[in-house]
């Protein structure tokens, strides 16, 4: 789950790190209120899960109350990124004399954590990493040792941080890190973490982004959600279990395994290719032991997705085998219909491995008219891709 930037400066600010805090608002006229109570020159700031706000017109100074009111006015409703802004931070102005960037992250394909640190922080800084790699610090961080003084000391002298601000950022980038591991996060990331005039080091802006699979260590982290802004299906598929991301296609994937479900994306999308583009709308990996009930629980999610047009069901029985997929699947279009929902999308099944022939053979009697049989996997994705486009 990506954070938005209030939230990451309240967890950063959680465990030390020097940040502002400010007042979060969803109208104009409360941010001119938030401004006069600040009793300062302020920042309007668009909250959205999106990088790039400052050059999207979403960071505005305010040196009144009525003026803080119209940049919230302006703000509010920008479209950033396909990001719609609902929220504005008020914030008070910080003096800036440098802006430095650093952060934290997993690093998968070195199977390590990452820090990465520039002198050149700022709105540039995606351009320099570009531009000048040479600037941009990189330290792989050891997990068993962590940010101790001494690695924040390697990071800080390696970005070549200026001799003023050496021991305020070692000491911020340790409390950063207890920000990463004590919440379980992905990344944590500081652009700009700025110096002001006085020689203090402050985070001016937050990313945090945190590990769902840790949300079981952190029941806090449950108040982070904002329901508004979720895909209303994903949330309904993790109310009940289901591993399912939203895509922006129409045919409905459903399959038992992930990595049967990605190969099924693939083949769905290149089907789509001879019937002008047909996409797939969805992941969603039912699991192993595919029930009636976790099959009605995901034909039920899939359905229910308006931009779905046609579905297919791609199933390789293992253990649970075809035979019980299939009568999983007869029961939970009985289950859907029973319920009311109407059931009117085609489903193109395959079915492979343990006991196909009696799997098939149960879907074929049943005599659903909505259900298609294919024989292999490339046949049946490009029957749904076909229905899909019609
Ligand atoms: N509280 C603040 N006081 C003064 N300037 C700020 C403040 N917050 C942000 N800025 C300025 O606006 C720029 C963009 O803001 P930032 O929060 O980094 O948004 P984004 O990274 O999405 O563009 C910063 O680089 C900084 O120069
Ligand atoms: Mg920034």
């Amino acid at each position: 789950m990506d954070l938005y930037e209030y939230q990451a400066k309240e967890l950063f600010a959680k465990h030390g790190v020097n940040t502002q805090a400010g007042i979060v608002v969803t109208d104009s006229a409360a941010a001119g209120k938030a401004a006069a109570e600040l009793n300062a020159t302020v920042v309007v700031k668009a909250q959205v899960k999106t990088g790039g706000r400052g050059k999207a017109g979403g960071v505005k100074l305010a040196t009144s109350a009525a003026e803080a009111q119209e940049k919230a006015e302006a703000i509010l409703g920008l479209d950033i990124k396909g990001h719609i802004v609902h929220k504005v931070l008020v914030t008070p102005a910080a003096d800036i004399e440098s802006e430095y960037y650093v952060s934290f992250l997993l690093d998968r394909s070195n199977r390590t954590f990452l820090a990465m640190a520039s002198v050149e922080g700022g709105m540039e800084i995606e351009e320099v990493a570009v531009t000048k790699p040479e600037a941009l610090a990189k330290v792989h961080i050891d997990p068993l040792i962590g940010v101790t003084a001494e690695v924040a000391a390697t990071i800080v002298d390696a970005a070549k941080f200026p001799a003023d601000v050496r021991d305020g950022i070692i000491e911020m980038l340790q409390k950063l890190w207890d920000v990463f591991v004590k919440e379980d996060a992905t990344l944590v990331e500081v652009n700009p973490l700025v110096k002001t005039p006085a020689g203090d080091v402050m985070a001016l802006d937050g990313k945090v982004t945190l590990d769902d699979n840790a949300d079981f260590r952190h029941p806090d982290h449950a108040a982070l959600v904002d329901l508004a802004a979720e895909n209303g299906l994903e949330l309904r598929a993790k109310e009940k279990g289901l591993n399912y991301v939203k895509l922006d296609g129409s045919v409905g994937i459903i399959g038992n395994g992930a990595g049967l479900v990605m190969s099924t994306l693939d083949v769905v999308a290149y089907a789509g290719e001879n019937f002008g583009g047909v996409r797939p709308a969805n992941f969603l990996d039912i699991g192993g032991g595919a029930s009636a009930q976790v099959m009605a629980d995901g034909l039920e999610i899939v359905l229910g997705d308006p931009d779905v047009k046609s579905v297919f069901v791609n199933v390789f029985g293992g253990i649970t085998a075809c035979d019980a997929v299939a009568n999983g699947i007869v029961q939970a279009i009985a289950m859907l219909t029973q319920r009311g929902e109407q059931v009117s999308k085609p489903i193109v099944c395959r079915l492979d491995g343990n006991n196909a022939a009696a799997g098939r053979a149960i879907l074929a009697e049943a005599n659903l008219a909505v259900i298609r049989v294919a024989e292999t996997m490339d046949d049946a994705a490009a029957a749904v891709a076909e229905l899909a486009s019609k």
